[in-house]
């Protein structure tokens, strides 16, 4: 069942007072709200908004993003993790510079990257049209206000119908939007401020207990990986690699790293630094960190000062590995 008008209405003024001033809502530049949202999937709206002021002065336009060099790009993602995003993000942009800008929401699930959600965005925040889209916060809102009992693939389904059906030909974009606000803000995962839901009235959960939706399935126990890595030092330079594709973090920097046990540098003069955990999606991965220092700087790896490290896109646990060896640097390591 759709959303009553009076309730559309009274949502809308809701946003109205309650919206959250964010740089990528002072614009309807379709690529501003593009970046935004594809920074949002999966970060949160604190962590994004530098990261979104940065990307849009050093690439303000579409052309500006296509024409950059793909390291640039990633450099500049660097830190907001899921490096496909950024990824898809540039190849997206591309494939926009040679066919143009799409204009519904149908045209922009034809651009690589951009998929259901991505386009209903754009097309009802920047183009008006009514379409409409679910994320994580929408879904739950959705299961809360008519007390759906189902989970996954069946209730995104679900979702997808009731707010196809909802989303209001006026202001659609803000509609959309109110949603997920609402669902950010005030029916929150673990808590619901019910009484100043505009959406109370019609809602099938409020006056039970809301946060018995959306009903839960059991979570999968994460997988722990064991990968080790290695710090070659030679020379005052540290020696990186560039990960092959198909592989996580791929085109990004790193130290020699194995994740099936393999040692590297047998023989050598190598210690280790520590370990540290990191998680990628269900993945739970051990980094354990060593130094070894090298007679002769192979030509299989690249050599950088660390200085100049800095400036290249490394994964996470990477950038930690650097972190742990500037500590160990300080107190025990003849760098040079
Ligand atoms: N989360 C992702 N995009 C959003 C938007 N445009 N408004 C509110 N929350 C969001």
């Amino acid at each position: 069942m759709p959303v009553a008008g009076a309730i559309v209405e009274a949502t809308l003024a809701w946003f109205d007072e309650h919206r959250r001033l964010l740089p990528w809502r002072e614009s309807r530049d379709p690529y501003a709200i593009w970046v935004s949202e594809i920074m949002l999937q999966q970060t949160q709206v604190k962590t994004v908004i530098p990261y979104f002021h940065k990307w849009m002065a050093t690439f303000p336009t579409v052309a500006a993003l296509a024409a950059a060099d793909e390291q640039a790009v990633l450099a500049m993602w660097q830190g907001l993790g899921y490096y496909r995003r950024c990824r898809q993000l540039l190849e997206g942009a591309r494939f926009v510079a040679r066919n143009g800008m799409p204009t519904s929401a149908t045209g922009w699930r034809e651009v690589p990257g951009v998929g259901p959600y991505t386009a209903g965005a754009i097309a009802s925040i920047a183009f008006g049209e009514p379409a409409a889209l679910v994320d994580g916060n929408v879904e739950r809102v959705f299961a809360r206000l008519t007390a759906c009992p189902e989970t996954g693939p069946k209730l995104n389904r679900q979702a997808w119908d009731w707010a196809q059906a909802s989303v209001p030909a006026h202001r659609p974009g803000d509609w959309n939007q109110a949603l997920m606000e609402i669902g950010a803000t005030v029916c929150r995962p673990r808590e619901a401020d019910c009484p100043a839901c505009p959406l109370r009235p019609a809602c099938l959960a409020a006056d039970g207990d809301p946060l018995a939706f959306p009903t839960t399935v059991p979570k999968k126990s994460p997988t722990l990986l064991q990968h080790e890595t290695w710090i070659p030092i030679c020379g005052g330079r540290l020696g990186v690699r560039q990960i092959p594709d198909g592989q996580w973090w791929e085109g990004m920097w790193e130290f020699p790293r194995t994740t099936d046990g393999t040692k590297l540098f047998p023989g050598q003069e190598t210690w280790p630094l520590g370990s540290f955990r990191h998680t990628v999606t269900v993945h739970r991965i051990t980094l354990a960190v060593n130094c070894v220092r090298l007679k002769s700087q192979s030509d299989e790896l690249k050599w950088f000062g660390l200085d100049e490290l800095a400036g290249l896109p490394m994964p996470a646990p990477q950038r930690k590995a650097v972190g742990l060896f500037q500590t160990a640097q300080k107190s025990l390591i003849d760098f040079e």
